[in-house]
């Protein structure tokens, strides 16, 4: 088995299929960086359908076992059930998710699920309109995203949420956010990272989990929450159960890291392999690509990465390591 320097296999890859999003999320792209005259990345820069799918046969041999698309917004890929179909299709291959905003769910449910996706991970941070429009910087409504899950869903896909807590913006009513969604999908309450550049991080914007578990805990009738076992080796939410049926995740990487069994690795839109999602730089694997490189090739090189790999940037996480410059989330999606 493929293994890095501090023990841990190569199990997870997450391919970021384009750079672009159709939100402004003040912690991720900020309308005042990714204004009307940013520079996206032109087509011809960005992999192919045919270049991911090489690329995550050969991550599959390798041990890769799950994938995981993500953006900027991978919606906005053209014809993103295409590139779908042709991963679920690889043999080896036993989860493939999608990270989304969910505002194309509605169009995209349906060939989505039949071109074998089974289910998606939709971020949305708040229920109240004036909140949510503030944190996606273009006031887009809760509701089309509520719109996105209901799709999904009635596709029969099945559907988890990601809710990014920061502190004086979204952190008022998180109890009525989990009472109003438990029921339609499994929430997940992430502390605010210091990922990118730009998104003016500190620590006292991150609600740490357990503020956030204990804030749901108060509902006057003294409901406790009891961790459950991971659903899957290395999973990042931990799942905490109300006794009632009901989950909830925490993803902490902030106070409690998980970087010990992290088995990712991320491929950007144009074909850069990250180790770590707080990686400075990485590896390009489109020049070998576009130059003929063999599979056997492509296997060296991957294995030559992974097994030098040190990266737990969350374990280190302090003064020093957080002015190094680091990849753009859009550019890694997350
Ligand atoms: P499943 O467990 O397969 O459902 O997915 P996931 O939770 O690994 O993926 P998702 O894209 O939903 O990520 C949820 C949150 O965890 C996002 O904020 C990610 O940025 C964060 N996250 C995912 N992987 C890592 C990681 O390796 N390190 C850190 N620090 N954060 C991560
Ligand atoms: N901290 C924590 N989570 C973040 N995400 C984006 N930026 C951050 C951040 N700074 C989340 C998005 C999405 C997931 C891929 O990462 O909300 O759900
Ligand atoms: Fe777009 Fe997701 Fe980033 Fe928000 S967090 S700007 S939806 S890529
Ligand atoms: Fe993995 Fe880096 Fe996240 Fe640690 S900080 S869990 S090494 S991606």
């Amino acid at each position: 088995m493929l293994l890095d320097q501090l023990g841990r296999p190569l199990r997870d890859l997450r391919i970021s299929v384009t750079d672009r999003c159709n939100l402004r999320c003040t912690y991720c792209m900020p309308a005042e960086v990714f204004g009307s005259d940013y520079a996206f990345l032109p087509r011809s820069e960005v992999l192919s359908f045919e270049e991911i799918e090489r690329l995550s046969r050969a991550f599959v041999s390798l041990g890769v076992r799950k994938l995981r698309i993500t953006g900027g917004e991978p919606t906005l890929r053209r014809d993103l059930p295409e590139l779908i179909g042709r991963l679920t299709a690889i043999p080896g291959v036993e989860d493939v998710a999608l990270t989304t905003n969910g505002l194309l769910l509605p169009r995209l449910s349906r060939d989505l699920a039949a071109a074998g996706l089974r289910r998606v991970t939709v971020s949305l941070d708040s229920l109240d309109p004036e909140v949510f429009g503030r944190m996606n910087g273009l006031g887009v409504s809760p509701e089309k995203v509520l719109d996105g899950i209901d799709a999904a869903l009635q596709a029969g896909m099945r559907v988890k949420l990601n809710t990014v807590v920061q502190r004086g913006v979204n952190d008022t009513g998180l109890r009525e956010f989990w009472l109003a969604l438990r029921d339609r999908a499994v929430v997940r309450f992430i502390e605010f990272m210091d990922v990118g550049n730009h998104n003016g991080w500190n620590l006292d914007s991150v609600v740490p989990s357990r503020e956030v578990l204990a804030r749901l805990s108060a509902d006057g009738q003294g409901t406790e929450f009891r961790p459950l076992d991971p659903a899957h080796p290395g999973e990042v939410a931990a799942r905490y159960t109300d006794g009632a049926g009901h989950e909830v995740g925490m993803i902490s990487s902030v106070t409690a890291p998980f970087c010990g069994d992290c088995t990712r690795a991320r491929v950007s839109a144009v074909g850069v392999l990250y180790t770590c999602l707080f990686s400075g730089a990485g590896t390009d694997l489109r020049a070998p690509l576009r130059a003929g490189a063999t599979d056997e090739d492509l296997r060296t090189l991957l294995t030559r990465v992974w097994s030098g790999r040190r990266d737990r940037y969350s374990e280190e996480r302090g003064e020093a390591t957080r002015a190094r410059p680091k990849v753009e989330m859009s550019h890694i999606g997350g």
